[in-house]
């Protein structure tokens, strides 16, 4: 089981666009992020009080990580997702986080920590 997924291109986009260009995506698209600090996606998703397993689909086609600032309801759970670099921009990868939510709707934020931007994001699955 995947849990619930959650696609980019249906998140709140700070600083970034819809793009379709690089193949092997879920969904009409990705987010493009700017390349730029503080750039960032945020997705409203449901939850019952406890654990969940966060997984977020990303593609970096450099070979220079894109660390992120992954952030529930306002709370920091990763201060630096690695997001490495994938071999390709048609390349996905996957990224497990364990996190903890709330009962009802929660925000997960994934923000730039550097210049560079967030790799493109594909999608988030929460599975409890
Ligand atoms: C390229 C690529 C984009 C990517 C961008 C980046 O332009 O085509 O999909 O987002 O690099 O460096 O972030």
């Amino acid at each position: 089981p995947t849990g619930t997924r959650y696609e980019a291109e249906n998140a709140v986009i700070s600083r970034g666009a819809v793009e379709n260009n690089h193949a092997g995506h879920s969904g009409t698209g990705f987010v493009n992020g700017d390349n730029v600090a503080g750039s960032h996606v945020e997705w409203t998703v449901d939850g019952t009080a406890g654990p969940a397993t966060l997984r977020i689909r990303y593609a970096n086609g450099t070979t220079t990580g894109r660390p992120a600032t992954v952030a529930v309801n306002g709370a920091t759970v990763v201060a630096g997702q690695p997001f490495g670099g994938t071999g390709a921009w048609t390349t996905w990868a996957t990224a497990t986080v364990p996190i903890t939510l709330d009962a009802g709707a929660n925000t997960v934020r994934i923000t730039a920590n550097t210049a560079n931007g967030n790799p493109n994001l594909d999608y988030i699955e929460v599975q409890q």
